[in-house]
């Protein structure tokens, strides 16, 4: 298995996140009291920047309609909040991210 660096733990402070490339593939990294967790970037529900919404506890909120999804499993919280419409979305991928020294790596493959 392939690691690959894309970022230093100075660049996410606890309780910030950030948006990082793994090859073709954009990756949410969210530090949660010290430990990092990576979900997929892109809101499965219109395609939108993920880092760009707020990140309270586990959950990151979409900036858009406001979906919610857990950063450490991916899965969706809440879906879409738009008014007479309840779209299903899908639950984001998730990624093993691992630590040494003061670079956070991802794995090439995601892990669901
Ligand atoms: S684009 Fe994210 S909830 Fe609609």
């Amino acid at each position: 298995m392939t690691l690959v660096k894309v970022a230093e733990i100075s660049e996410i402070p606890s309780e910030q996140m950030k948006a990082v490339k793994l090859a073709e593939k954009e990756v949410l990294i969210a530090n949660v009291n010290g430990v990092y967790y990576a979900i997929g970037n892109i809101c499965t529900h219109q395609g939108v920047d993920l880092s760009k919404g707020t990140l309270e506890g586990i959950t990151v909120t979409c900036p858009k309609h406001k979906s919610k999804f857990d950063v450490t499993t991916g899965k969706v919280i809440s879906g879409p909040k738009i008014p007479l419409m309840h779209p299903k979305i899908k639950d984001e991928p998730t990624y093993v991210v691992k630590v040494e020294g003061k670079d956070i790596l991802l794995e090439a493959q995601q892990s669901v």
